[in-house]
């Protein structure tokens, strides 16, 4: 299909949900996606965070080919050997404590269960979540996610037990927790609501209010997991373990996967049939998840983050100096620019020299490279994003 066609095919028979960029991908290896006529594009969105072993690793493309040759499929009411060795793996590089996995297939069904777990295990039902907190969509995940765009018309049929309290301020939290409260959920660096990175002490404190009203500390680990950060876990920055964990994203190298990773005594109280799905934990996803957590550790990828993000900061921090630029921010490879303008042009023009960045709302660019971009790559993105927004600075005046 060329692409005219293509585009005209999925505008006019796929649900318009997503903003569409005007590019059409037919392949990508590494941290480079090319267009159906083979252009070249540096991917800085990364495949909203998914791609952080690259596009098709030649482990992860193996690892998947093996195993779609042996068992496609196999549901987890049956053992399984290679959900058996992904399961070990999780436990092994999880956050201290957590020693339970449940299998899903999406960011947004791990919090799904994060939430059932939290009811189930405290027998409370009240939640504090987090302003600009983003959990996904469906309607438990969607209850907990702050943005009144994404609520307004399902309102009248989410969970009404969240309360909202500004990211940052533990004295809100302080104010709103009580006995009741089943659990916290926060992000460590808040993605979706604009690159926000926790402050010192906030989870710390999270924590430590948790345990005094014996409340559950869920963290949302979806976008930031499996060392983007520079971290294996963007927790880890402050020393803190949550009682439930949230990943899904990058854990299966690009095919869906969601996990809810818990102690083990708030696991145990689910019991048989109360949460399940019939995907979770299939066979070929494990195979790839496995893949891609060997990789991160044998690629030493997470220190690779801590090592790239500092150069990539350092790069754009001459940003800085532009009138348009208010702020430059972030984490390993999880970096936002925040701008004082719309930053559709800039978007726009960083596609038109061959980077795809990803966005935050109107004003905040956000940059998920995976972690096995080079560092001319890094640079490169570097001059595109500044020559897009020196374009812009100079149209605006
Ligand atoms: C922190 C966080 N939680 C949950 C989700 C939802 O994940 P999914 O889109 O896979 O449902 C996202 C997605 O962007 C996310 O960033």
């Amino acid at each position: 299909m060329d692409e005219s066609r293509i585009v005209e095919v999925e505008e006019s028979h796929l649900a318009r949900v997503y903003h569409r960029f005007p590019i059409c991908i037919r392949r990508g290896r590494g941290a480079l996606l090319y267009d159906v006529e083979g252009r070249r594009y540096l991917d800085c969105m990364g495949g909203y965070g998914v791609s952080l072993v690259g596009h098709s690793h030649p482990r992860v493309v193996e690892a998947i080919r093996e195993q779609c040759e042996r068992l496609i499929f196999c549901h987890s009411s049956i053992y399984n050997d290679v959900r058996a060795e992904l399961v070990e793996r999780l436990i092994e590089i999880a956050p201290e404590g957590l020693e339970k996995v449940f299998l899903s297939n999406s960011g947004a069904e791990s919090v799904e269960c994060a939430i059932k777990l939290a009811v189930k295990y405290t027998g409370r039902s009240e939640f504090i979540s987090m302003v600009r907190g983003y959990h996904g969509k469906t309607l438990g995940a969607l209850s907990a996610t702050w943005n009144p765009k994404y609520r307004k018309a399902f309102k009248p049929i989410l969970i009404p037990n969240f309360k909202f309290v500004p990211f940052g301020r533990l004295d809100r939290v302080e104010e709103a927790i009580s006995n009741r409260t089943a659990a916290v959920i926060a992000e460590p660096i808040q993605g979706e609501g604009g690159v926000h990175i926790a402050p010192e002490g906030f989870l710390q404190g999270l924590r430590k209010l948790c345990d005094e009203h014996g409340a559950l500390l869920i963290l949302d680990e979806v976008q930031t997991g499996f060392g983007r950060t520079g971290r294996m876990w963007a927790s880890e920055h402050w020393g803190v373990s949550p009682d439930v964990m949230c990943v899904a994203k990058s854990i299966a190298g690009g095919l869906p996967m969601g996990a809810t990773l818990a102690r083990s005594e708030i696991m145990d109280s689910l019991r048989v049939g109360e949460h399940t799905t019939t995907f979770g934990g299939n066979p070929l996803a494990c195979a790839a998840a496995c893949a891609t957590i060997d990789i991160i550790i044998e690629e030493r990828l997470v220190e690779r983050a801590r090592r790239l993000g500092g150069f990539f900061m350092e790069l754009l921090s001459n940003l800085q100096d532009l009138r348009i630029v208010r702020d430059v921010r972030g984490l390993g490879l999880m970096i936002g620019v925040e701008c004082r303008v719309d930053i559709y042009n800039v978007l726009m023009g960083c596609i038109r020299r061959g980077m795809i960045p990803l966005y935050s709302g109107r004003n905040v660019i956000r940059l998920l490279p995976p972690l096995v971009i080079k560092e001319d790559e890094l640079a490169e993105a570097a001059q595109i994003l500044e020559d897009a927004l020196r374009e812009e600075e100079q149209k605006i005046g």
